[in-house]
């Protein structure tokens, strides 16, 4: 499938942003992680060998609370996004809460084909609160002109270029136009990010 989201370009999306990322692929049981990226890496204190293949349940522990993981299993089990601020733990045990948003992105005939995790540390010196997050991503995003801003919303729906031509009625060239305007506009350099921060706006 040449324009489906292919793993390579999901790796270099992850693989260059600053920000802790993960994808899995929920076509394998129990839904492991295939893609983690350095910055999650140092987050969580794991190596990428010790996670790659396992479901990150691995994060919670103890003190996580049970309604945000049945929020986070439920989103799964709808394919669909949520974010939550939920107590999770490194490898050494330490604790640490964490603003994580987890998205379904699906492929060329609207099949999940990856879920996107991305988690942010709150509370640490510095991070905005989800709060505070949420009034500079509505800051931002209310900057994009309308198309970009519908572009945007499908995006963070999980759709691909393609399917989002299709409901917008408008070229998949333009849609690709008006994806790299809107990440320029936001100042991210990666649609998974675009993506975290609408899911930030609640958008
Ligand atoms: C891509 C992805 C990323 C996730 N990231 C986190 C995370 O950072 N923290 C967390 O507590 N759960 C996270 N989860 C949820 C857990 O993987 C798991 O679904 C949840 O803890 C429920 O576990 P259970 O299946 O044992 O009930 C993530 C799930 C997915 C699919």
């Amino acid at each position: 499938m040449a324009s489906a989201r292919t793993r390579d370009h999901l790796i270099e999306s992850i693989g260059t942003s600053p920000i802790p990322m993960v994808a899995s692929n929920p076509l394998h049981p129990d839904n492991p992680l295939e893609i983690v990226n350095p910055a999650f890496c140092q987050l969580t204190g794991y190596t990428e060998r010790e996670i790659l293949g396992r479901n990150c349940r691995f994060l919670t522990g103890e003190g996580t609370e049970p309604w945000l993981t049945e929020q986070i299993r439920e989103a799964v089990r709808q394919r669909r996004s949520t974010l939550v601020d939920i107590l999770n733990y490194r490898s050494d045990g330490s604790p640490f809460r964490n603003g994580v948003l987890v998205a379904p992105l699906f492929d060329d005939e609207g099949q999940v084909q990856w879920f996107l995790g991305s988690q942010v540390e709150l509370g640490a010196p510095d991070t905005p609160d989800l709060a505070a997050r949420r009034h500079r991503a509505n800051q931002v995003i209310a900057t994009l002109p309308p198309r970009q801003l519908q572009v945007l919303a499908l995006m963070a729906k999980g759709l691909l270029n393609k399917q989002i031509a299709w409901q917008l009625k408008i070229a998949e060239k333009t849609v690709k136009m008006h994806r790299g305007l809107l990440l320029q506009k936001l100042g991210v350099a990666t649609s998974a990010e675009a993506i975290r921060l609408a899911a930030e706006a609640g958008i």
